[in-house]
């Protein structure tokens, strides 16, 4: 049997690899303590899942459901667009539901990309992006992200050439995995460009409920015009604690939605009917679990900054999302510094190197531990230090 060349593109998903040497190491006996992956440690809150219980028993739930997602989930989310960020969207035709953003953005990539078009990636960024990219034909053009700018990448420095077959724009703030935010000035260049080059935007906004020290992350859409060339994609993921529900959204330009919308409908069959009523749920009844979960993982991002700048790594406190980024010590590499962490502290972390060759040099720890975890994670990784 042979298998498509289009998978010889691909190394394999980050975060398989990591699972697997962290398995290794279990299977030994060894406890260890991650600090790799992003997903909430939290139970989704129960009113979402009495919702759920309940709409399991429904036999109108048991059905193949539309692909397009039910037209009061498709409310719920315009509603909670409005709501929260003030921008106004079209049930009908601006929003479509998702089964994750990440089956969104994978899927978008196809319907924007032909061989040997570009794709312009920031790097380092979510591995998605690139990799859909990748298998949809087309050529990843990297936009380095440093510490220097922000983390934001320099539109002015796209070469004419490249611009000329660039297709897509993929953006990410608050950003996995620098943590990075963006204001609207950002966004409005953002938008500018996108017109003047005829570029499509996809920005993927899933942390922007994630926020600490009262800061209120922006939606893209906020900026007149930002409809007219791009797209959105949220998640009621880390908002609500529901990763493992598979649920988020793609939402804004109307021609990129239904082009989403097109190429899903002939591959998925829609989103369990029961699971898009509890997200209907979770979007508009109460959010009071939001605030007091955002202090919790605020006071355990203080930990982890200050454990980290004990251990004499450079780091800049994220005003956002699950991640902190953090530069390691001299005479270490990305993937060397990890390997040291495994094994003399039994504590995981990300290599900045899996989100781009820029990620070198830096490592990526999320705050999604539960407390006592967390806790002890420190305390060995301040062990390390006294040798
Ligand atoms: C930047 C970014 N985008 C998208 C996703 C996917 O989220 P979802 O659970 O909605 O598929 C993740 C998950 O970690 C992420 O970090």
């Amino acid at each position: 049997m042979n298998l498509s060349r289009r998978l010889d593109k691909i190394p394999p998903y980050l975060f398989v690899e990591i699972n697997r040497k962290i398995a290794e190491k279990k299977a030994k006996g060894e406890d260890i303590i991650s600090f790799a992956i992003g997903d909430p440690d939290g139970e989704t809150p129960s009113h979402i899942i009495e919702r759920l219980c309940k709409e399991a028993h429904v036999p109108a739930n048991h059905h193949y459901p539309e692909t397009f997602g039910l037209p009061e989930l498709c409310k719920a989310i315009a509603g909670w667009y409005k709501k929260r960020f003030n921008v106004d969207l079209d049930p009908a035709k601006e929003v479509l539901p998702l089964i994750g953003s990440k089956e969104g953005i994978g899927h978008m990539s196809f319907c924007l990309l032909d061989q040997g078009d570009i794709a312009l990636v920031t790097d380092p960024g979510y591995p998605v992006y690139s990799i859909s990219c990748l298998l949809a034909g087309g050529e990843v053009h990297y936009l380095p992200l440093n510490e220097e700018s922000g983390f934001l990448p320099d539109l002015d420095a796209i070469p004419s050439d490249v611009l000329k077959k660039a297709k897509v724009l993929w953006i990410s703030y608050p950003n996995n995995p620098t943590g990075a935010v963006a204001d609207l000035h950002f966004f409005k260049k953002v938008v500018a460009f996108a017109q003047k080059s005829n570029i499509a935007v996809c920005h993927d906004a899933p942390y922007t409920e994630v926020a600490f020290d009262g800061y209120k992350p922006h939606s893209f859409l906020e900026v007149p015009g930002a409809k007219d060339v791009g797209v959105e994609f949220h998640s009621l993921s880390k908002t609500y604690n529901m990763t493992g529900w598979r649920i988020g959204m793609a939402v804004g330009n109307q021609k990129m939605v239904d082009a989403l919308f097109r190429f899903k409908s002939n591959i998925d069959s829609g989103i369990p009917q029961a699971i898009q009523i509890a997200a209907i749920e979770a979007l508009t009844g109460n959010q009071d679990e939001i605030a007091p979960r955002n202090n919790m993982y605020q006071a355990r991002r203080d930990k982890i900054v200050n454990a980290l700048k004990e251990l004499g790594l450079k780091v800049t406190t994220p005003m956002a999302g699950f991640y902190i980024w953090a530069k390691v010590p001299q005479g270490f590499t990305s993937v060397s510094y990890v390997a040291e962490l495994l094994d003399k502290a039994g504590v995981a972390v990300t290599p900045g190197t899996g989100y781009g060759k820029s990620g070198e040099g830096y490592v990526r720890l999320s705050i999604t531990q539960s407390d006592d975890r967390l806790d002890e994670g420190i305390r060995r990784l301040l062990k390390l230090k006294k040798g």
